[in-house]
């Protein structure tokens, strides 16, 4: 009797020893699956290549000791954490200058330099989901309804405008030039931004921090993000907006791109007085046209102030 109770509970041991083992196997298993360690185990293996041992051989063992582990960047002013930096290695180190991505240095480092990524990040700027490590799954592709979803490359400048007031300033040619087109469209005729035009169509003043759930999707080609509602509803308002009354001529890409990056810059946020730039003393807003629509539209050429 207690010699088969004995057995028993032998038995039960060895099921849950092969068990659990088998359970741990499984977990390094997918755990190695994991894409930023292997960027990771590159990354230390090209760096070990560009560094020489004899000449900073405390940094060259340093380097040699390193262990994959999620890297990040907590910005508490808006509550992101942004592990992008767990595979874009080397994005603000010259060595990299020339490597494939996603080690490589980051294309504008004087933007990084004016804008230290442990202080911005990346998504401020990108967009993406700041606590993804993956590539497929999450960061780089757009997901539906995500807030901001990774900025398309044409549209960039569309968040350099969050912060920015003086486009000129910082070089920001489409949205100079997304500003101009605004105004020689008369689209002031009816909207609103920062309380200067008029109020046919919805108010753009805090167009970037509108909901993506906002929008309908239904009529839209390509993908479900509100950046691509905006580019497809200036190709073509009626199409995404049935019976729309915004009339427009057909638009080339590049001033799509420029009317899609400024009224995406059109943002009510507040950021910590930090993350302000200063403005030069002589900057004014520039003024939109202040018109009544209906004379305005049957009167495009006359310049009402
Ligand atoms: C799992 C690793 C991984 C993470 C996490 C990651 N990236 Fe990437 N990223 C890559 C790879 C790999 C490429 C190169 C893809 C290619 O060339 O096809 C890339 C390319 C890019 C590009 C170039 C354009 C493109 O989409 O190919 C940008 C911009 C970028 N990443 C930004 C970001 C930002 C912003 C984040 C954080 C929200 C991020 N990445 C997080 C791996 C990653
Ligand atoms: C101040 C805004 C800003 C910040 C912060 C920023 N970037 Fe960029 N990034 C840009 C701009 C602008 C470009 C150039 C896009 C272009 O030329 O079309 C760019 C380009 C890139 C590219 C190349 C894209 C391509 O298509 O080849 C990658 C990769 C990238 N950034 C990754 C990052 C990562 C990772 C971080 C965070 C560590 C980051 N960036 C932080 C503004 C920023
Ligand atoms: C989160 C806010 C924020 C975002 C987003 C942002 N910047 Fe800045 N940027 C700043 C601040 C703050 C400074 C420092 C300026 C100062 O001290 O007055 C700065 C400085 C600069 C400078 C240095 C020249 C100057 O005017 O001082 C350039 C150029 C610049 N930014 C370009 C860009 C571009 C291009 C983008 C978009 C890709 C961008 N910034 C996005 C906040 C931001
Ligand atoms: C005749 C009036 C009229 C003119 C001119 C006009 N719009 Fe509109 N716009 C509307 C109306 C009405 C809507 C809402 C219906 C829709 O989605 O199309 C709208 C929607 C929009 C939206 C989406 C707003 C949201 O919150 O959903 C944007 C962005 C926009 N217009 C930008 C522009 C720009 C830029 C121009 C100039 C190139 C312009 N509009 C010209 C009437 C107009």
């Amino acid at each position: 009797m207690e010699k088969a109770a004995l057995r028993k509970l032998t038995s039960l041991c060895v099921i849950c020893g092969v068990a659990g083992i088998a359970l741990l196997g499984i977990m390094e298993f997918r755990d190695g699956k994991r894409e930023w360690k292997h960027f990771q185990i590159e990354y230390k293996e090209l760096l070990l290549k560009k560094i020489s041992r004899d000449r900073n051989p405390a940094f060259y063992e340093r380097v040699l000791g390193m262990k994959p582990e999620i890297k990040q960047i907590v910005i508490d002013d808006w509550g992101a954490v942004d592990r992008c930096v767990s595979c874009h290695l080397g994005i603000d180190d010259p060595l990299f200058a020339d490597t494939k991505q996603p080690f490589r240095t980051h294309p504008r480092p004087e933007l990084l330099k004016f804008h230290p990524v442990e202080k911005y990040g990346c998504t401020i700027c990108h967009g993406g989901q700041d606590l993804s490590t993956t590539y497929q799954g999450a960061a780089h592709k757009t997901i539906a309804h995500w807030p901001v979803p990774m900025v398309e490359k044409g549209l960039i400048q569309s968040r350099c405008g969050l912060c920015h007031k003086d486009f000129a300033a910082i070089g920001a040619d489409k949205l100079v030039k997304g500003r101009e087109i605004y105004k020689e469209m008369h689209c002031a005729g009816c909207h609103v931004i920062n309380r200067q035009g008029g109020a046919v169509g919805p108010e753009l003043s805090a167009f970037a921090d509108k909901d993506p759930g906002a929008f309908s999707y239904a009529a839209l080609e390509g993908n479900h993000s509100k950046q691509n509602w905006v580019v497809e509803h200036f190709k073509n308002p009626q199409k995404v907006t049935s019976g729309s009354p915004m009339h427009l001529p057909a638009l080339n890409e590049y001033q799509i791109e420029c009317l899609s990056s400024y009224v995406l810059s059109l943002s009510q946020r507040d950021f910590p007085r930090q993350y302000v730039p200063k403005l030069r003393p002589d900057f004014e807003p520039p003024k939109m046209d202040v018109v009544v629509p209906e004379a305005e539209l049957s009167n495009p050429d006359d310049d009402v102030k």
